[in-house]
C-alpha cells in the first residue's frame, strides 16, 4: 500500500460514479460544497483522499486526479441506511442546521455510525505515512480523530466541520452527544466556518466532559490540548474567474438570455435540493410577489436549479414532491404562453455551465434559513468580472459574515423578503458595482488556496504540510 504524507479524510470522493449515456460507469464530479472545494485544492496535491463512491458495496477501481490518489471506502447496504442516511443526514444534519427539521433520534443508527467511522480510520491509518498529517472533514466522520489518534499516535490529526456546529442546548438533545464531543477532540486542531462554533465545542467540552478551556478556546482534555478556529471556506476563484472569461460561456449566457426571452431581470438560485435552502420560502415570497404584481412575468424570470439529494431519506422525497407541487402552481397561475414565471431545473450542470448561469443572473438569490457557509454565493460574485449583478444573501450562511455588501435577508421573514428582493432588482448600476468590487476584493484575497494554507499552517505550526499544496 502506498502511504502519502497528507491524507484527506471524508465521507464523499469528489468523483461520483454514475451512468453514462450509453450506460457505461462514468466517473463525474459530485456536487456539494466539501467536494467542490477540496477537489479545487488538491488535484495537484501528492495526497490521499479516503472516501465513499457513492454506490452501494465493492467500490470499482478508481483513476486518480493528476498527483491526487483516491482511496474508496465500500459501504454496504446497511452502513448506507444507518450510517449516511441516518445517523449522519437525518440526526445531525437537521439538529446542526438549527433542527429546521425535526432530527430523527434512532437508537439503532448508532452503532453503524461508530463502525463506519472505525473502517474510515482504518483506511487513513492504512495509507498515511509515518508522521504524516491526517485531514478529517465533517459531521460523517465526527468519530474518526479519535480512533485514529489509537490507531496512528505518530501522525497530525486535524478535524474541519463544514457544517454550523449547534448551540450547546441544541447538541445537549443528542443521545450521544459525550461520545460524539470525545471523537472530534480527538483532533490536534479543530476547525470551523465561524468563531462562534468553536466557543460552543469549548463550552459543551467544559460541561460534557470536565475539559478546560481558555479564553481563545484552546480545550485541555486528559493532558492533551485540542486547538480550535475559525476558517472560512471558500471556493477556486481562479477557476471561476478563467471560466467566465472564456468566449465560449460568454456565449452561451448570451444564449440563455436570448432562450429566457430576454427579460429585463433575471433571478437565479442553485442549490441542492435541501430542506436547509430556504427553497420554499423564496418560492412564497417570488409567487407573493407576482400576485401583488410587484413583479410581472412580461419582464422578470426566476431561474431555479435544484439538484436533487439524498433521495431515499424521506424528508428529501417530501420536499422535492412539495417544491415541484408549488413550481407547478406558480406555473400554472401566472405563467402565459411563452412566459415561464420560473423554470426549474433537476439536473446537475457542468463548472461552465454553472458559470454561464452565474453570467446571466441579474439577482443571486441565496436564501438558506442556516448554512455553514455557501459557497454557490462565493461562484456568483467570481464570475461577475465586470462588478454587475446583485447578491441577495440570507444572514444565516457563513458567507455573510463575509459579505457585508450583499442584501442581506432574513429568509424567515418573508415580507423582509419580498422587499429585498425588489430592492436588489431595482438597485442602480453605481450602487450594484460598488458593492460586487468590494466582495470581489474580499473574495481574491480569501481563496480556497489561502484557506487550506491557514488551516493546515495551524495545524502543523510550521508550513510543511502547507508546502506541498497546489500554488
Ligand atoms: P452545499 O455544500 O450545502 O451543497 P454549497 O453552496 O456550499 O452548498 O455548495 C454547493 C456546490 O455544489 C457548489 O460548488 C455548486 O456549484 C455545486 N452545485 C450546486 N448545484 C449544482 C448543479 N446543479 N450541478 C453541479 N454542481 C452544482
Ligand atoms: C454539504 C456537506 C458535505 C456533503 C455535501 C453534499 O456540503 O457539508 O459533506 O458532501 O453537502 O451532500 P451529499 O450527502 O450528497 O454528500
Amino acid at each position: 500500500m502506498r502511504q502519502s504524507s497528507l491524507v484527506v479524510v471524508a465521507n464523499r470522493l469528489p468523483l461520483d460514479d454514475s451512468a453514462a449515456p450509453d450506460g457505461a460507469c462514468e466517473w463525474r464530479r459530485s456536487p456539494g460544497g466539501l467536494a467542490s472545494a477540496l477537489h479545487a485544492i488538491l488535484q495537484q496535491t501528492p495526497a490521499t483522499w479516503v472516501g465513499w463512491g457513492g454506490g452501494i458495496g465493492a467500490a470499482p477501481a478508481l483513476p486518480d486526479i493528476g498527483s491526487l490518489r483516491l482511496r474508496p471506502v465500500a459501504l454496504s447496504e446497511k452502513e448506507v441506511r444507518g450510517y449516511y442516511e441516518g445517523f449522519a443526514n437525518s440526526t445531525l444534519w437537521p439538529l446542526y442546521h438549527d433542527a429546521v427539521e425535526q432530527p430523527v433520534f434512532d437508537r439503532g443508527w448508532w452503532e453503524t455510525y461508530r463502525d463506519t467511522n472505525r473502517r474510515f480510520a482504518e483506511a487513513a491509518a492504512e495509507v498515511v505515512e509515518p508522521g504524516g498529517a491526517v485531514w478529517v472533514q465533517d459531521y460523517h466522520l465526527q468519530l474518526v480523530p479519535d480512533l485514529l489518534r489509537e490507531l496512528r499516535p505518530d501522525v497530525l490529526i486535524g478535524f474541519f466541520l463544514h457544517v454550523p456546529f449547534p448551540p450547546p442546548e441544541l447538541f445537549m438533545q443528542l443521545p450521544r452527544r459525550s461520545e460524539l464531543l470525545r471523537g472530534m477532540l480527538g483532533a490536534d486542531l479543530v476547525g470551523f466556518q465561524r468563531p462562534q462554533a468553536a466557543h460552543n465545542v469549548a463550552q459543551l467540552a467544559v460541561k460534557l466532559l470536565g475539559a478546560q478551556v481558555t479564553a481563545n478556546d484552546q480545550i485541555t482534555l486528559d493532558g492533551r490540548t485540542v486547538r480550535t478556529g475559525a476558517f472560512p471556506v471558500s471556493i477556486d476563484v481562479a477557476e471561476m474567474q478563467a471560466l467566465a472569461a472564456r468566449p465560449d460561456v460568454r456565449d452561451h449566457a448570451q444564449q440563455l438570455r436570448a432562450d429566457l426571452g430576454r427579460p429585463r431581470r433575471v433571478l437565479l438560485s442553485v442549490d441542492r435540493l435541501d430542506y436547509t435552502k430556504g427553497i420554499e420560502h423564496r418560492l412564497t415570497a417570488y409567487s407573493e410577489l407576482l400576485r401583488d404584481g410587484r413583479v410581472k412575468v412580461r419582464d422578470t424570470v426566476m431561474v431555479q436549479v435544484a439538484v436533487p439529494s439524498r433521495e431515499r431519506v424521506d424528508s428529501y422525497r417530501v420536499l422535492r414532491d412539495r417544491i415541484e407541487g408549488e413550481v407547478g402552481r406558480i406555473n400554472g397561475e401566472y405563467g402565459r404562453v411563452g412566459e415561464t414565471a420560473i423554470h426549474y431545473l433537476n439536473q446537475p450542470f457542468d463548472r461552465a455551465d454553472l458559470a454561464a448561469l452565474y453570467q446571466t443572473a441579474d439577482v443571486m438569490v441565496v436564501t438558506p434559513l442556516r448554512d455553514g457557509m455557501n459557497l454557490v454565493a462565493k461562484e456568483y460574485v467570481a464570475a461577475r468580472a465586470d462588478a454587475s449583478g446583485a447578491l441577495v444573501l440570507s444572514e444565516f450562511a457563513g458567507a455573510a459574515a463575509e459579505f457585508e455588501d450583499a442584501f442581506l435577508v432574513n429568509p424567515h421573514d418573508v415580507d423582509g423578503l419580498k422587499d429585498t428582493l425588489l430592492l436588489a432588482m431595482e438597485a442602480d448600476p453605481a450602487n450594484l458595482a460598488r458593492r460586487m468590487a468590494a466582495m470581489r476584493d474580499h473574495l481574491t484575497r480569501h481563496d480556497i488556496v489561502a484557506w487550506a494554507r491557514a488551516y493546515l499552517t495551524a495545524l502543523d505550526g510550521t508550513g510543511r504540510v502547507a508546502a506541498g499544496l497546489r500554488r
